[in-house]
């Protein structure tokens, strides 16, 4: 467990750089090119432990998934309907994404495979997909309280079913359209609350014929089986949880401003930026473009002493990853900060709410912990004392508490300790050194900081 201590900025965040590709849409693109007939290519794909877990599981179930040297990602795909029995256990390690989308691609294949995963993962629910999937003709069968390990006998064919999605989960939505792709007929999903589209988007891409339609104030997507992937060209843009961090750093440090290039703003994912600003955030969108069907911008955010704010429950599923570092920027705010409807928060990588609270608590906030939410009462833009001395923040296996609060450090007045930085290998495995260029002080001429590239 690698023990790292944050200290406080040595200068404010400054220059131009660059995030790692969106770990969603990296996902989506290695398991829908082995599907594919063809050769894909992947410019921008995420190189974190998360993503690296799916394509040796694609690898694993026929597809051939090969880095070339340049950065892109190179998949010869299995093919739909043709993925073969992997031989071994799906080590998904932290990953929840890879775990539930690929149940979907194995639910309607005629194969059967093992999934399992760290203790973190070990712990999250699977029935909210095993449910579907289930009813679709997969045969499931999980550890107690419907965990991993578990293992999936797909159907052959499956069912086709009209599915309304109990909780607002992308990733639910995500493996029963995942399913219906090799399954007779047209799958449906309802879904109530909407939650990010990146299936969507990349199905359409790879030719699949989808009915998006409405229904009582409901988003329905239906997918039509028997589907053919045609292969595709792939851009994965630059993740907005991962620039989040950045945001949220450069709008505490005085002096600030920073330009984070390439980062998606998908309203589907760009709760955070509208939260902040309703703080009182300064963050411009920059360049708005197109890239590989996603909306990107360079977003370029100045520090700004902050308001607290009640955050809308609403905002939630389009920035639901982005809570812990909020929480952050509500314990420098000025005033009191509520958030609620977040019971979600308690099933990530770990229990977001209380790990934030107690880190938090540690770090010298002043937060209340309360069924679906924190209640934050902010420093006035006053730094945060950090860690006592000897003292170190529980990160829990989740690599967005462990980056989290290594901004608080950098907003703090003697640094935050945290127990163990791992975790962040799993989505930024170059979070730290990015965060010691950014907030270091800025070279003679603006011109020599170069963009760092993931
Ligand atoms: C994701 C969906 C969200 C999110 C996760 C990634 C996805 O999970 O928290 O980090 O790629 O579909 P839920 O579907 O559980 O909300």
């Amino acid at each position: 467990m690698p023990a790292h201590t944050f200290h406080s900025a040595a200068a404010p965040l400054t220059g131009r750089i660059r995030v790692p590709g969106d770990k969603s849409i990296s996902h989506r693109a290695l398991m829908l090119a082995g599907l594919a007939v063809g050769r894909s290519t992947i410019a921008g794909l995420l190189e974190g432990e998360d993503v690296l877990a799916t394509a040796a599981a694609m690898r694993a179930m026929g597809a051939a998934v090969e880095r070339e040297a340049d950065g892109t990602w190179v998949v010869d795909g299995a093919g739909l309907g043709s993925l073969i029995e992997p031989a071994g256990a799906l080590d998904m390690g932290n990953s929840g994404t890879s775990t539930r989308l690929l149940m979907g691609l194995v639910a309607s294949h005629g194969i059967t495979a093992t999934f399992t995963g760290d203790a973190s993962l070990s712990r999250r629910p699977m029935e909210r997909v095993i449910t579907p999937l289930a009813r679709m003709g997969a045969a499931i069968t999980a550890s107690p309280g419907g965990t991993l390990p578990l293992m999936i006998r797909g159907a052959l064919p499956a069912v086709p079913i009209a599915y309304r999605l109990p909780v607002a989960s992308a990733q639910v939505k995500s493996a029963v359209l995942l399913t219906g792709l090799n399954t007779p007929g047209i799958t449906r999903v309802i879904e109530p609350v909407p939650t990010r589209d990146h299936t969507e988007r990349m199905l359409a891409g790879f030719g699949v014929k989808l009915e998006i339609g409405e229904e009582d104030g409901a988003t329905v997507i239906g997918v039509h089986g028997e589907a053919e992937l045609a292969p595709l060209d792939v851009t994965v843009p630059g993740d907005p949880s991962s620039a989040a961090f950045f945001m949220v750093a450069a709008t505490l440090v005085p002096g600030s401003d920073l330009t984070i290039a390439n980062v998606g703003i998908n309203p589907t994912r760009a709760g955070l930026i509208e939260a902040l600003r309703m703080m009182g955030a300064d963050i411009a969108e920059e360049n708005p473009r197109e890239v590989g069907g996603e909306p990107v911008a360079d977003l370029r955010v100045r520090h700004a002493v902050l308001r607290g704010a009640g955050i809308d429950p609403a905002l939630a599923p389009a920035m639901i990853d982005e809570f812990p570092a909020l929480f952050v920027a509500a314990a420098m705010a000025e005033g009191t900060t509520t958030t609620c409807g977040l019971e979600e928060l308690r099933v990530k990588e770990s229990d977001r709410l209380a790990a934030m609270a107690a880190a938090l608590d540690l770090a010298g906030a002043r937060v209340e912990e309360r069924g679906d939410g924190l209640v934050i009462h902010g420093t006035g833009g006053e730094p945060l004392a950090g860690t006592p001395e000897g003292a170190r923040v529980a990160t829990r296996l989740d690599h967005r508490i462990a980056m989290s609060m290594a901004i608080a450090g950098l907003a703090s007045r003697s640094g935050v300790a945290i127990d163990d930085t791992a975790p962040i290998a799993t989505s930024f495995p170059d979070f730290t050194a990015l965060l010691e260029q950014a907030a270091s002080p800025a070279p003679s001429s603006p011109d020599l900081r170069s963009e760092t590239l993931p």
